[in-house]
């Protein structure tokens, strides 16, 4: 129930602070960048909604845009969490509306733990970094606070062991060759990428050039940016982690989303970079070699690469559809 004051008006976050905790919030992370989903505030719950106009067709599913509403569910209550509001939360409220992803209610919390508000200020410094990186600092440390993070969404996180990292590059480059005369596929691809001036999709500044995916290898093939030599000397040497969920239903999705946005922005406060992988689980062998690799008998979603980038420039963050485009108030 959502708590009230004297007059039985709803404790409520107020009118600027729900335009900033939302304005941050979608900073998270979405598959393309296609930012998949609308908030609605009724004057007392805050509502998550999937946009399925923006689902694509290489996700037949909906299975990595409710990753990505996952992911910005965490964003939003991570920061409503630093502005001192705690959020219950009932995810697929109506099972007759598959798109109302999650009901928010409001509590004051004077006193949130100092992680959160740490992951919370890590949100504008997060970014995909798909060049290659530095093996991660104090990740023997990082881990167990990983697995803690993933463990109440039901979410398995699983670093691989680096013996595997050929099989990962010829599972890569698998998913690649077998979608490269998909014509629905590298239209799709080629329309959310490598454009400036779009308030939506990755723009040219986020991707690499050939010879820098070289030394990366495991990734997905975007078209590439021309003649570019970023960190040079590096073959990448980031660690790779799996999240994999128990089942593979519209719930684990959001959470395996809320999982990857905590996992993120972990790593993101301690000073690490990230890429989130998903070509590997979008073809049926690769999961399968996934689950193998892991010995799982559960389902691959997610994979990872965690590394130190070795130089401290951000890169400029991808743009964000505007907050009148994802979000409606209708305050009494
Ligand atoms: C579900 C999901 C799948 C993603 N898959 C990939 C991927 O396969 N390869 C990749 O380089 N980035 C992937 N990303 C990262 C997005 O492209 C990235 O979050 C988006 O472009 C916004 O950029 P930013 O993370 O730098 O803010 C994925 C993100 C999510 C949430």
């Amino acid at each position: 129930m959502t708590a009230r004051d004297a007059s039985g008006v709803p404790d409520v976050p107020d009118h600027p602070t729900m335009l900033a905790a939302i304005r941050l919030g979608c900073r998270a992370p979405s598959v393309h960048n296609t930012q998949p989903w609308r908030w609605v505030f009724d004057g007392a719950r805050l509502h998550l909604y999937s946009d399925t106009d923006r689902q694509l067709s290489m996700d037949p599913h909906g299975r990595q845009l409710m990753i990505s509403c996952g992911a910005v569910l965490h964003h939003v209550r991570t920061v409503f969490a630093a502005y001192n509001w705690h959020t219950d939360t009932v995810r697929l409220p109506d099972p007759r509306q598959p798109r109302h992803l999650a009901a928010i209610e409001f509590h004051p919390w004077p006193d949130p733990p100092a992680e959160v508000r740490a992951r919370a200020d890590a949100i504008d410094h997060r970014y995909t970094d798909r060049l290659p990186m530095l093996r991660p600092d104090g990740w023997d440390d990082l881990v167990p606070a990983l697995r803690r993070l993933v463990a109440p969404h039901g979410i398995e996180l699983d670093v691989l062991d680096d013996s595997v990292r050929s099989r990962l590059v010829a599972a890569s480059e698998q998913s690649t060759a077998l979608r490269r005369y998909d014509m629905l596929y590298q239209s799709e691809l080629h329309w959310w990428t490598g454009h400036t001036n779009m308030p939506e999709g990755i723009p040219p500044s986020s991707l690499i050039s050939e010879a820098e995916f070289a030394r990366v290898g495991v990734g997905r093939t975007f078209p590439s940016v021309p003649r570019s030599m970023r960190r040079d000397h590096i073959q990448d040497q980031a660690c790779i982690v799996l999240l994999s969920s128990n089942g593979d239903t519209l719930r684990e999705w959001v959470h395996t989303g809320e999982a990857l946005s905590a996992v993120l922005l972990e790593c993101a406060a301690a000073s690490l970079s990230t890429c989130a992988l998903t070509h590997i689980t979008e073809v049926s062998s690769g999961r399968k070699l996934l689950a193998n690799l892991v010995a799982r008998a559960g389902f691959p979603q997610v994979l990872l690469r965690v590394g130190t980038a070795p130089d401290a420039d951000e890169p400029t963050p991808t743009p964000r559809r505007s907050l009148t485009d994802v979000f409606t108030e209708h305050r009494d």
